[in-house]
This record gives C-alpha cells, structure tokens and sequence, in this order.
C-alpha cells in the first residue's frame, strides 16, 4: 500500500505515520533500554527523548559503546536558513546543547546557505539576502547557550577550504543516479542543489580530518534530513572515517494540527520574532481536541493527543513530566476549557520569546568568536 504521505528535505505532504516511516527508511527506534542507558550519563534522559519526540536512531548504541571505550563523539548538526526561525526550528538545537552540557562535548553548526540559495525558486533572492538571514538564525541559535570554547558555527559559502575540499571527496562517491532516486530529482534540478548533499555529509567527518584519527560524530536531525546523512553514512566507511549516529526528531505540529509547520504558512507557526499580539491570535486560532461547546467539554473532555495547545506544552512549553500530565488530565476530563488553555499557551510562548530575546542581544556581541571562515 503506498504511504499516503511523503517526506523529502525540502517538503512534508500529508499526515507523516512515524512507524511507518522509521520501517521504510530502516531506522531503529530509541527503545526503554536506550533511553536509561542515555541516562545513566546525563542524570535523567531529555523531556524529548523521555517522551519519544527523538524517537529513533541509528548507532546510538555504537556511540556510546565508543564513549565508554574513551573514544569521545562530537555533534553536528545545520540549519538551511529559508527565512526566520521557528519554534519547531528550534527542536535540533535543543538537544545538541543539551548533550554539550550533559557530555561535555564539542558542537559543530552547519549554516547550509547554499542550499537555501539554490533551492529558492524566487529569483530576486540573492546569495546575500540568504546569508544575511542565515546571521541571524546563528543567534538565535548560539542564544540557546551554546558555550562558545566549544562550539563552531560555519556558512557553507564562507568556508571553501576546508568544507569544499573534503564535500569534493565525498562527491566522487556519489552517482547521479543515487541521488536522483534518494531525492526524487527530475532532470529540471539545478546541479548545485545535486552537489548539495556531499556538503551536508563532509562535517560528519571534519573533525576526524582535523585531528587525525577517527572521531565519533552524533548528528541529531529531524527525519526530513535523514536521506542527506544516509548517504554521508555511506560514503564514510569509503574514506576511511566513522558512519555518523543519528538521532531523529518527529516534527512540531502545525497550529492546525498538521504534522509539520510549514515554514511558508506563516500563520501555521509560531516565529521568534512574532509580537506577543501576533501569538495571541495564533494560538486562539489553534485546533484543540475539544468539543463543539463549552458544555459539551465539561461533559465528555477533550483529546489531548490531538489538542496543538497540549501537543506545543509536549514538545517544548512544559519540560515538567508531573505538570505535563496536569495539563493534559485538565484537558481530557474537561475542567479547562479551550479559551483559559490557549491564553496561558500563550502567554508561557510570550515569555519565552522575551526571554530569547533578550540573550540574543547577549550573543550578538560575542557571536564572531563562534563563526569559522577560512
Ligand atoms: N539541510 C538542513 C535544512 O534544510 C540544514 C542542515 C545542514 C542540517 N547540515 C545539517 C540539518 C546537518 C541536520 C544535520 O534545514
């Protein structure tokens, strides 16, 4: 039967089945075993692993078989800079600063500004515009706190030497072919966005490069991105380097209760530079899994697998398992009702976004000490 939804790096249609995807694709899921395991290091596993939102993985186990050896890993992840960043934008950055704190490990960030370029189809868009966009998605990005002796922030355009050297190496293994099939490219695509791929795999090795001798890598990704790193998967072995392990993310819902917030309905998602009256009309305007009338709530009680107000807590508002199920148990045996859910949704969204805000105005005088050009 074919899937009635499809997931490419550059658009998510339909309903995504997670386990279905995760069977397609021949990806493991992050079982109970794994998750204590990853707590055994870190204290208490992260509220999004704890609560299956990084759901699944591959080598997971293999890194830290390597991490108990002595062989330390270090992260990488990206970020293609389309336009401003959104709260779901947020999820990949999340962990990685997580696991920075937690295994004290170093954090490479890739700014694919190439790829956004290339994939834009507006022509008046230029390679600038991007880059300037890709500027300020690095400090959102930086503000999370990640510590600058640690991490690195790189633009694909900006670092020739040694990202194109080694994305060249990565290319010679790569066919038209595969790519074609891995992608779905029709004969129309341009050769730069074909090219593309061996750019997000090199970093999975940069540093194995840099030191000399292999270095585990820990790529925590959404599952769009994950064809990208399967093919740097494959590719490693033949130059002589590590796969990466991979950790994947499901998507933040849609304001609509969508699987994905699409970054070109800007009333889908929430931005980091939206008002606080902007969240206000956009949480209002939220599905929630409740009924028809107030009445008829109090009666029966909502969903809240199916409430974004109670999905949006899950994924990023309400770290705190104990309060979680608080608000969900409200929604579900009906003594809150929608309108108190959405307006303390969005005042816990305001208040995040001021906070943000202001740490940001922090990084920016410090952010040239995380970039790298060379
Ligand atoms: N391609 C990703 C995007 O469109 C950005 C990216 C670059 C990335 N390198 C990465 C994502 C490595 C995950 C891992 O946003």
């Amino acid at each position: 039967m074919a899937n009635d939804f499809s997931i490419t790096p550059w658009k998510v249609e339909g309903t995504v089945d997670y386990d279905v995807f995760l069977k397609d694709s021949g990806i493991s899921r992050i079982d109970d075993q794994l998750k204590t395991r990853i707590a055994k290091y870190t204290g208490a596993s992260h509220f999004m692993i704890r609560r299956e939102i990084y759901y699944a993985h591959r080598d997971l186990n293999w890194l830290l078989d390597q991490y108990e050896k002595g062989n330390p890993f270090y992260i990488f992840t990206g970020r293609g800079p389309s336009g401003g960043m959104t709260i779901g934008h947020l999820m990949p950055f999340v962990l990685a600063q997580w696991l920075q704190e937690k295994f004290g490990v170093d954090v490479y960030i890739q700014m694919s500004d190439e790829e956004k370029y290339l994939s834009k189809k507006d022509p008046n868009v230029t390679l600038e515009d991007i880059h300037k966009i890709g500027y300020e998605n690095m400090l959102d990005i930086v503000s999370l706190g990640f510590k600058q002796s640690k991490t690195k922030v790189f633009f694909d355009t900006d670092n020739a030497k040694t990202l194109y050297k080694n994305a060249v190496r990565v290319a010679k293994h790569i066919t038209f072919s595969t790519v074609k099939d891995a992608f779905g490219f029709g004969n129309d695509m341009n050769i730069g966005l074909i090219f593309y791929t061996s750019m997000q795999a090199a970093p999975a090795f940069l540093k194995s490069v840099e030191e000399h001798k292999n270095v585990p890598c820990l790529v925590p990704l959404a599952i769009d991105q994950d064809v990208h790193l399967r093919l740097a998967r494959d590719v490693a072995p033949k130059l002589g380097y590590y796969k990466p392990a991979l950790i994947h993310s499901k998507f933040l819902p849609g304001l609509d209760g969508s699987s994905k917030m699409s970054s070109s309905d800007k009333n889908n998602t929430i931005y980091l530079t939206d008002t606080e009256e902007e969240v206000r009309v956009k949480i209002n305007r939220a599905l929630t899994g409740q009924q028809a009338t107030a009445e008829l709530q109090k009666k029966y009680g909502g969903n809240p697998d199916k409430c974004v107000v109670c999905q949006y807590y899950k994924y990023f508002f309400e770290p705190d398992d104990k309060k979680l199920n608080g608000i969900f148990e409200a929604e579900r045996n009906g003594s809150m009702l929608a309108g108190e859910h959405k307006k303390h949704l969005a005042e816990t969204i305001n208040a995040f976004l001021k906070k943000h805000r202001q740490k940001k105005e922090i990084y920016r005088k410090k952010i040239d000490k995380y970039i790298v050009v060379d």
